[in-house]
């Protein structure tokens, strides 16, 4: 494989590649290396409510493609990986935060001998988390938002609590594992194409997942052919979305 590109190379290599060459294979442990880099994106409070479903079985891909409306991409693709919100593993992910302090701070630290950082970073995963993801049919969302709403006419608060704000929050997240999984690809000159158009209960029933989890992207991967890249890239003036303040 080719030396691998830099940072603004790869950024400007990557295209959505939406027809794949059949006869150029990729090499799983590279995307699988990939994947790890996508775990590396940062994530609203460490969270990381994502997973990632790494297809590499010809099978599963044919299944998986008319639930993606038999676009190319999906139809010609060597692998795919499927960027999974899990946002109802919110507890288990706190938890997971709660254990790594014992890890740096030590375990049944007396609240006395606590120093700030370390009770900051309790209170943090054990109160404020838990207060931003507790939810009931969408109610308490209402009720936080009301209480919100009032304490914010006198201070600058966070005001993302509603359960519709749990989920953009977690999407927007797992959006950038998948960017950072697209421009590792590109990095190593491996192809990708994000897909939003799929029949998200029809893949999450496939891959057996639970129905509270969402899916975020389907990331077609291959080696693009020649007329795999629909054309040049647009985009608008740069002048009209950047805005020095
Ligand atoms: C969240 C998201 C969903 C997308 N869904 C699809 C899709 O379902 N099918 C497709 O062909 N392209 C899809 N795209 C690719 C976009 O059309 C593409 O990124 C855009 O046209 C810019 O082209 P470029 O990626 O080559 O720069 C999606 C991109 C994103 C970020």
């Amino acid at each position: 494989m080719s030396q691998e590109k830099k940072v603004s190379e790869a950024i400007k290599y990557r295209r959505s590649v939406r027809i794949f060459d059949a006869q150029k294979p990729i090499d799983t442990h590279t995307v699988k290396k990939c994947l790890e880099l996508a775990a590396l994106a940062p994530n609203s409070s460490n969270m990381q409510l994502w997973e990632f479903y790494h297809i590499t079985s010809k099978d599963v891909i044919d299944k998986i493609a008319p639930y993606c409306f038999n676009q190319n991409a999906a139809k010609t693709a060597q692998q795919l990986v499927v960027f999974v919100v899990r946002k109802d593993l919110w507890k288990q992910r706190a938890k997971a935060n709660l254990q790594y302090m014992d890890t740096v701070f030590g375990k049944n630290n007396p609240k006395a001998e606590q120093s700030s950082r370390e009770k900051v970073a309790r209170n943090y995963y054990g109160k404020i988390i838990p207060f931003a993801y507790a939810e009931f049919l969408g109610i308490l969302g209402f009720l936080k938002y009301l209480m919100i709403l009032i304490i914010g006419l006198f201070k600058p608060i966070y005001r993302e609590v509603r359960k519709s704000d749990m989920r953009i929050v977690a999407h927007k997240t797992c959006g950038l594992a998948a960017e950072n999984f697209m421009i590792s690809m590109a990095a190593k000159g491996y192809d990708t194409c994000p897909m939003e158009g799929s029949d998200t209960w029809r893949v999450k029933n496939l891959l057996g997942l639970p129905f509270s989890s969402e899916i975020n992207m389907i990331v077609s991967c291959g080696i693009r052919t020649e007329k795999g890249v629909y054309g040049e890239r647009f985009r608008i003036p740069f002048e009209e979305v950047y805005k020095e303040v």
